[in-house]
């Protein structure tokens, strides 16, 4: 049996690998087993020129499990078609709010077991996307810092991330948040260091979300997770993909963090994001199980 598609690693980086000469839209099965092994083995395939509709992501994702949710624009275009170009406009808020390091999901009782992106519509320059190898972030931590993190556990929470900068959305009529993540459960409680499900490699497990590392005092608790998140998202563990219209992306959650980048938002960008939903008994928060 031949290959089912072209493979080439991304150059300098942990992970990651561009992906040719396969139409996602209609994948046999044969040639997502293969896929499904390498984006195990990558954390992040690239699909150049594969103008998805809709449907066809949400197909395409369902193959890797269930959903968490299906295709969501990411835009700054408002429903009736205005550019939502105000640095504080609720739009303009969730993306600048993405600009900081995170794992999906990491927030809610159980987090994504990854992602599909795809752009629709992109600006003349800026608005790449980033990635982060936490698992290769792991391998490089110093054996006392191995040692502190394997017994350690924090909270993870949208209040928190959104909150420490200064960008939580509008308030409802009850003063909650109806914006997705904005939960009244427990909040979420992981450890940070995490065994991948399928691989078995262990993963830093951090990001923006995280904070009030149990047992720590809390300034110590910040220092800490700023400090880890600062020498994970470092090269050559991250990667950065600058859009094209057509482009399709699909990570693995539970290994990379990634981030949004500035854009100008007085110009029209959309892309679409569909989420993988995570295996309860793997991705469940420890106070969720
Ligand atoms: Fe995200």
């Amino acid at each position: 049996m031949g290959e089912h598609f072209d493979l080439a690693p991304l150059d300098g980086v942990t992970f990651g690998a561009t992906v040719t000469g396969v139409e996602l839209r209609s994948i046999t099965d044969d040639a997502f087993d293969q896929l499904y092994q390498a984006w195990l083995e990558h954390g992040l395939l690239i699909f150049p020129e594969q103008f998805l509709t809709k449907d066809e992501q949400n197909a395409f994702a369902r193959r890797f499990g269930d959903l968490e949710f299906e295709a969501m624009p990411i835009t700054n275009i408002k429903k009736n078609g205005d550019i939502e170009s105000d640095q504080r406009g609720e739009l303009v808020k969730s993306i600048r709010g993405n600009e900081g390091w995170h794992h999906d999901s990491t927030y809610m009782p159980v987090q994504a077991k990854g992602a599909v992106f795809t752009a629709e519509i992109v600006p003349t320059e800026g608005a790449a996307t980033g990635w982060a190898d936490m698992a290769a972030a792991y391998d490089q931590l110093d054996d006392e810092t191995t040692n502190e993190l394997a017994e350690l556990e924090a909270y993870h929470s949208l209040y928190y991330s959104m909150g420490r900068v200064d960008l939580l959305p509008k308030e409802n009529a009850e003063g909650g948040y109806d914006n997705y993540g904005y939960h009244d459960k427990d909040v979420s409680l992981r450890p940070m260091v995490k065994v991948h499900p399928e691989t078995g490699r262990p993963n830093l497990l951090v990001g923006r979300h995280a904070h009030n590392i149990i047992g720590m005092d809390p300034e110590e608790s910040t220092a800490l997770i700023d400090r880890l998140n600062d020498d994970a998202c470092q090269p050559p563990r991250i990667h950065h993909h600058q859009w094209s219209v057509g482009d399709a992306v699909v990570w693995d959650n539970r290994r990379l963090m990634h981030r949004a980048t500035p854009f100008d938002v007085s110009q029209p960008r959309r892309m679409w994001h569909t989420r993988i939903a995570g295996e309860h008994q793997t991705e469940a928060a420890l106070n969720h199980r």
